[in-house]
C-alpha cells in the first residue's frame, strides 16, 4: 500500500501521524510511504530523519493525497483538504464526523473509505485511541493550573504544591476516567489534597488502586459537588457530557459558592456542558472569567506536548494503520471488529449509526457495506 502522511493544518496543531521509526515499520513490509515536507517539524522530526526511514518527501499536499492509497493524520479533514479527496481513498485519522456535517458530506460525495481513531475500541469496551491523548489531556490540564494559578498569569497567586506552615491548596476532578486519572496523578503527586469524583464505582475502585492516600474518592452527586466547589482552589472537569443533555453539573449560579479567582480547567471542553460557563479556548488566549472564576478550556491541550503526544497517538494507532496496510482495507475491516466500529464512511455510503442519528440521513452498518450480511 501506498501511505501518505500529511502536516496538520490546524492552527498550533504540531503533532504528526506517525513518526520515523513507525515509517520504518511500513518500509519493512515493503509498503511505500510519503511524507509531506515539514509534516514532522512541530514533533521534533526532519524530512532527513523520514528519508532516513525509508520516506519519500513530497513537497505538496495536492501531491500527497494524489499518490497515496490512504491518508494517515491527525486532525480531521478541512475545507482546504476537500479539493484533495477522491473515490477510493482511504483516510485514517481523528474525524469527528458528528460535529462537521460538511466533512461528512465531501467524504460521502468523493467515495472516500474512512476511518475514525476516536471510535475505534477495545475488547473492554474501552477507545484505544482516545485513551493517550485524554491521558496527556488530564496532566497537561493539571500543568495549566500550575500556570494559571500563579499571579503573574493572572491567577489567584498559589502554588499547587505542600509547602510547610501553608494551607495545602485543594484540587477537585470531576471524572476518573483517563484524563481525571491523569489529572489526579500529578495533582497528588505535587502534595496537593486532591478530591476525585466519579458516578462508576468501578472506576473508583481503579483509582482507589492506583492513586496514593492524599486522593480522597468520592461520589459524584450535587451535594458532594457543592461541598468540594466550596473548598477547592482548582476544579478540574473530567467527564465526556452526552451532547444531548441540556442540563448542567456545575451551573453558572454554583460558581458563586467557589473563592474568588479560583480556576476551572475543563479538560472535557464541551460548550455549555457539564460546567454550564465553558466555551472553548486557543493555547493562544487559553483563559477567560466569569462569575470571579478563571476558566481555562483549551479544546487541544495534547498539541502543546507534540513530542510526547505525537509518540503515544503513534503507538496507539499504528497496529491498526499497518493491519490495514498489510491485508488491504476491506479485509482488515471484515477481520477486526474493533477497528471496524471506527468506518465512518465507505464506498460514498455512511456506515456511523450516531453520525446518522444526529444529522438525521441514512447510514447502513460496516457489516452490511463489507458484505458480512
Ligand atoms: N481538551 C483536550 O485537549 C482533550 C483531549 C483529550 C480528551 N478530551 C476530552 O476529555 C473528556 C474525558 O475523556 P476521558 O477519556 O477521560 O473520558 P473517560 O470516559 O475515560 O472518563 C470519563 C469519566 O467520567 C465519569 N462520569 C460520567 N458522568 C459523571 C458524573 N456525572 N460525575 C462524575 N463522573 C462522571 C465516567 O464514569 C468516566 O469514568 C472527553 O470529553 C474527551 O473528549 C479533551
Amino acid at each position: 500500500m501506498i501511505i501518505g502522511i500529511t502536516k496538520e493544518i490546524k492552527a498550533n496543531e504540531n503533532r504528526v501521524a506517525c513518526t520515523p521509526e513507525g515509517v520504518n515499520e511500513f518500509v519493512k513490509r515493503g509498503h511505500t510511504v510519503y511524507v509531506e515536507s515539514g509534516a514532522g517539524c512541530g514533533s521534533g522530526f526532519s524530512d532527513e530523519d523520514y528519508q532516513n526511514q525509508g520516506a519519500k518527501i513530497l513537497k505538496t499536499p495536492e501531491e500527497l493525497y494524489g499518490k497515496s492509497d490512504m491518508i494517515y493524520k491527525v486532525k480531521e479533514i478541512f475545507p482546504e483538504e476537500y479539493k484533495f479527496l477522491r473515490e477510493g481513498l482511504i483516510v485514517f485519522t481523528y474525524i469527528h464526523s458528528n460535529a462537521h456535517r460538511d466533512q461528512t458530506d465531501a467524504l460521502l460525495e468523493n467515495k472516500v473509505t474512512s476511518i475514525a481513531y476516536e471510535d475505534v475500541t477495545d475488547k473492554n469496551g474501552g477507545f484505544p485511541l482516545l485513551k493517550p491523548m485524554s491521558e496527556i489531556a488530564g496532566k497537561g490540564g493539571f500543568i495549566a493550573a500550575l500556570n494559571f494559578t500563579q499571579k503573574i498569569h493572572g491567577g489567584k497567586g498559589i502554588l499547587l504544591t505542600r509547602v510547610h506552615g501553608v494551607r495545602t491548596p485543594e484540587i477537585t476532578i470531576i471524572g476518573a476516567g483517563n484524563s481525571g486519572l491523569g489529572a489526579a496523578e500529578l495533582a497528588a503527586s505535587f502534595g496537593n489534597k486532591v478530591t476525585i469524583l466519579d458516578v462508576n464505582m468501578n472506576q473508583l475502585e481503579k483509582a482507589k488502586e492506583i492513586l496514593p492516600p492524599n486522593v480522597e474518592l468520592l461520589y459524584s452527586n450535587e451535594q458532594n459537588i457543592i461541598k468540594c466547589l466550596r473548598r477547592t482552589d482548582v476544579l478540574m472537569n473530567c467527564i465526556l457530557w452526552p451532547k444531548s443533555r441540556k442540563d448542567h453539573l456545575v451551573s453558572r449560579d454554583m460558581l458563586k459558592l467557589m473563592k474568588p479567582e479560583s480556576l476551572i480547567v475543563d479538560v472535557a471542553c464541551d460548550e455549555a456542558g457539564a460546567i454550564e460557563t465553558c466555551r472553548s479556548t486557543t493555547h493562544a488566549d487559553p483563559v477567560y472569567t466569569e462569575e470571579g472564576i478563571i476558566h481555562y478550556c483549551v479544546d487541544n491541550i495534547p498539541a502543546a506536548f507534540p513530542q510526547t503526544s505525537t509518540y503515544t497517538l503513534c503507538n496507539a494507532t499504528l497496529p491498526f494503520a499497518l493491519e490495514m496496510a498489510d491485508k488491504g482495507v476491506k479485509q482488515a475491516l471484515i477481520d477486526d471488529k474493533y477497528l471496524r466500529r471506527g468506518l465512518t464512511s465507505y464506498e460514498g455510503e455512511l456506515t456511523l449509526e450516531e453520525t446518522g442519528k444526529k444529522q438525521q440521513r441514512p447510514y447502513t452498518p460496516p457489516e452490511k457495506v463489507l458484505g458480512m450480511e
